[in-house]
């Protein structure tokens, strides 16, 4: 999933070979590119249960923290209960944030990844690189 369409474009040629990977362009705040016409297509019905989540050098670049919390409320409703959502944000407290900079994303302290996990649904179970550009996250849902 990116917002991106040269990335699908890309990405759609790397998983070429794989017939059960699919590749969505969404519109940069929630994760509906995921039902509708491509679930009745391929005969996967309500509710989609997905038992794993991950993203990598995405949310670092977010300028916004209520667009990424959004993504993680709307993996949450689409994960079974129990399943992992492993991600990175940006962990780095030094970089100055600016709204319309598109590079450097909103960052999280271990304190406000914490809260996030809890007001999402989610239980915080790991993290790695705290303070750090790539901050991980083991959110598990609860
Ligand atoms: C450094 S690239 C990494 C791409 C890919 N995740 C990877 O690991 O190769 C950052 C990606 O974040 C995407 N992106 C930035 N803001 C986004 C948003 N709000 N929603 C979805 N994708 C976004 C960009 O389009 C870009 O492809």
């Amino acid at each position: 999933m990116d917002i991106s369409d040269e990335m699908t474009r890309q990405a759609k040629q790397a998983v070429a070979d794989f017939p059960n990977a699919h590749v969505f362009r969404n519109n940069g705040k929630d994760l509906s590119a995921v039902s509708g016409p491509w679930r009745r297509r391929l005969g996967i019905g309500e509710p989609l249960e997905i038992d794993f989540a991950f993203s990598f050098m995405v949310f670092q670049h977010i300028p916004s923290r209520e667009i990424i919390e959004n993504y993680v409320r709307e993996v949450h409703r689409l994960l079974r209960p129990g399943a992992l959502f492993k991600f990175q944000v940006q962990g780095c407290c030094n970089v100055a944030h600016e709204p319309q900079n598109s590079w450097v994303g909103v960052s999280f302290t271990e304190q406000e990844a914490r809260r996030m996990a809890q007001e999402c649904g989610f239980e915080m179970r790991h993290q790695y690189g705290a303070g750090d550009q790539y901050y991980w996250l083991w959110f598990f849902k609860k």
